[in-house]
């Protein structure tokens, strides 16, 4: 049975909005119905509104892919997807072998009903970047400045998953922007670089200072400052 259309005639509406967590308002069948303001509704999809506030949002739009895919909601529910919010990614396996076996976005996004998910050019349209690593990476906050080789990183053979999205974003600044988590204290606790640099794994986080801690020098020396004349010296 079609779940979101069973639903839609129960509530005598589904609403795929990101304000109403669908379970709740199965719960709330008894209260009097919520009519989402005329204004919110997008598309009219049979007794189903599609509310202009995207539920999924990043890289999964509902809008295109029911509107302009004509994909009905069993095409992908319960089968690929569960009905809620985040439930693919809490099943740990959420990740691109998983796509190319053909489970979640991967049974369609394999280069035959929709874009594949390997090719280069295709990075973008899901994840809004080009997905081409940084081959250097300087943190400056809270301390100027941290060298992360991330090129190096990735070819002494660990692979994306070991660092995102768990111990860092796929975005450069996303760490620096919690100066005040971003700390030693919290590497010497396993998190972050300390993950790794634990002195097991990598050198510990306690040791090799100026490994990491390429200073003020150090970065002036990288951006052609005034650093430069005066590393030369030495
Ligand atoms: C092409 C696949 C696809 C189709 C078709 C689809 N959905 Fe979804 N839906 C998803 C994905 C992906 C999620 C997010 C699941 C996750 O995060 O684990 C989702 C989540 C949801 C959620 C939870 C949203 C939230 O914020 O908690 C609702 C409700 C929902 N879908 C309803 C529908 C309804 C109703 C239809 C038909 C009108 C529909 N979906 C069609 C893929 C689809
Ligand atoms: C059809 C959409 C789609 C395309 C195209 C796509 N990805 Fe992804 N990617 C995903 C999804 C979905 C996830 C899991 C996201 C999550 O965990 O929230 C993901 C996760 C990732 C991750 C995290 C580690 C992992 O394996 O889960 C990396 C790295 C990644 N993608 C790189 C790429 C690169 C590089 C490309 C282009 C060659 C690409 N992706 C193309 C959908 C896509
Ligand atoms: C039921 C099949 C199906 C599933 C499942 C599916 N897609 Fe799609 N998707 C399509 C089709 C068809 C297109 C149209 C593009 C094409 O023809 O290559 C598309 C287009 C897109 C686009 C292009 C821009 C847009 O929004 O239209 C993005 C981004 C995208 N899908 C992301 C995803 C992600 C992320 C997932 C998994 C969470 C997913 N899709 C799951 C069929 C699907
Ligand atoms: C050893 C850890 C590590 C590994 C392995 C790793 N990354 Fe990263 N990556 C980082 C860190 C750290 C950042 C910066 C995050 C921040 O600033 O919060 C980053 C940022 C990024 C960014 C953001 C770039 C930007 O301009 O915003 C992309 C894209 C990225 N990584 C892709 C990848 C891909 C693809 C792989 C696998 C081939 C990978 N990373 C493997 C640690 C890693
Ligand atoms: C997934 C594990 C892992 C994570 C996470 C990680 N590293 Fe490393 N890193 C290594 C390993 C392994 C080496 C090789 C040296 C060794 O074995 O002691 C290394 C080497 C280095 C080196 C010396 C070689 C080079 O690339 O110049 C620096 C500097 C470094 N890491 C900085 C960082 C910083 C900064 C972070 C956090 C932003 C970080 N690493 C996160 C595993 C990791
Ligand atoms: C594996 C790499 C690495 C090593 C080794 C390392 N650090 Fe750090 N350190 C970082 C990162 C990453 C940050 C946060 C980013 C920033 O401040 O630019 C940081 C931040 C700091 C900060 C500011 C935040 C805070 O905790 O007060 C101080 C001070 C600091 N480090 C001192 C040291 C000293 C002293 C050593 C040697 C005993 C050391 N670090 C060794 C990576 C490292």
């Amino acid at each position: 049975m079609k779940m979101a259309l069973k639903l839609a005639a129960v509530l005598g509406v589904a609403i795929v909005a990101g304000g109403f967590v669908l379970d709740r308002a199965a719960q709330a069948t008894a209260e009097p119905e919520k009519q989402p303001a005329e204004d919110k509704v997008l598309h009219a999809y049979g007794d189903t509104l599609i509310l202009k506030k995207e539920p999924v949002g990043g890289m999964f739009s509902h809008k295109s892919h029911v509107i302009e895919y004509e994909f009905s909601c069993d095409t992908c529910h319960p089968d690929l997807f569960e009905r809620k919010r985040g439930a693919a990614k809490a099943s740990g396996d959420y990740n691109h072998p998983s796509m190319e076996e053909g489970m979640y976005c991967g049974a369609c996004h394999d280069g035959d009903t929709a874009f594949d998910t390997v090719e280069e050019g295709n990075c973008i349209s899901c994840h809004g970047s080009d997905m081409v690593e940084p081959e250097t990476i300087v943190f400056v906050k809270p301390v100027k400045a941290v060298i992360f080789n991330h090129t190096e990183h990735t070819e002494m053979g660990f692979d994306c998953a070991s660092c995102h999205d768990e111990l860092f974003e796929m975005r450069v600044g996303a760490a620096e922007e919690k100066p005040e988590e971003f700390t030693m204290a919290a590497l010497y606790d396993g998190k972050y670089c300390g993950a790794c640099h634990n002195g097991d794994d990598a050198f510990a986080s306690d040791t090799l200072c100026t490994t990491c801690h390429i200073g003020v020098q150090g970065f002036e020396r990288m951006h052609g400052g005034e650093g430069k004349a005066a590393a030369e010296e030495h």
